[in-house]
């Protein structure tokens, strides 16, 4: 299993992983708009954490850090349909915890689709936002019909232990 970290920069290389883990999105996610999903993937100020198993992509988290918030943004979070309800949700999510201990970043925000709630909160999400309204309004998309939950990183744990 690995968990590579992608940016468009526009090798060939990238854009192949980013329009995989797209397909599992906009397969996963199909109240979405697929333009919509694919434009932010492909974005530049997004960055994906894919994960791969034998060199298919089984699901994903695509994300925007705000680097002077030192805050995230999760975008799009799936797990292909076969690979589901298996741990990789779980895994993916411990991935990124650890990205952001080495970028710095203290919380990630997300809207959570009201059936992905229960999925967030035992990956430590709350729906209690304790970051300043400042450091996240205006950073980050509203979805209507979705509930916006926080999970603070602890730069003291080992989330892969
Ligand atoms: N509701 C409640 N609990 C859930 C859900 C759910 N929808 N999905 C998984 N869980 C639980 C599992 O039972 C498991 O519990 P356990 O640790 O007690 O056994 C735990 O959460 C983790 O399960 P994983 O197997 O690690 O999760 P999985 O690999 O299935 O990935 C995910 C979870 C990403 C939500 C996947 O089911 C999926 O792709 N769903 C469809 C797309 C989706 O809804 N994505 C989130 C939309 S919101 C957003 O993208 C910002």
């Amino acid at each position: 299993l690995l968990f590579p970290i992608v940016r468009n920069d526009s090798t060939d290389a990238a854009v192949k992983m980013l329009i995989q883990v797209k397909t599992v999105f906009t397969q996963q996610l199909p109240k979405m708009p697929r333009a919509y999903i694919s434009r932010l993937v492909l974005d530049r100020q997004h960055v994906s954490l894919v994960c791969t198993f034998r060199g298919e992509v089984v699901g994903g988290i695509t994300y925007r850090p705000v680097m002077s918030q030192r805050m995230a943004e999760i975008v799009f979070c799936a797990v292909s349909a076969k690979h589901q309800v298996q741990g990789y949700g779980t895994r993916i999510m411990n991935q990124i915890k650890e990205q952001c201990k080495r970028d710095n970043i203290e919380g990630m925000l997300t809207y959570a689709d009201n059936h992905a709630v229960g999925y967030f909160r035992k990956q430590g999400f709350k729906k209690q936002v304790t970051m300043k309204r400042e450091r996240w309004q205006g950073f980050l998309k509203d979805y209507e019909g979705a509930t916006l939950m926080e999970c603070l990183v602890d730069p003291t744990i080992d989330y892969l232990s």
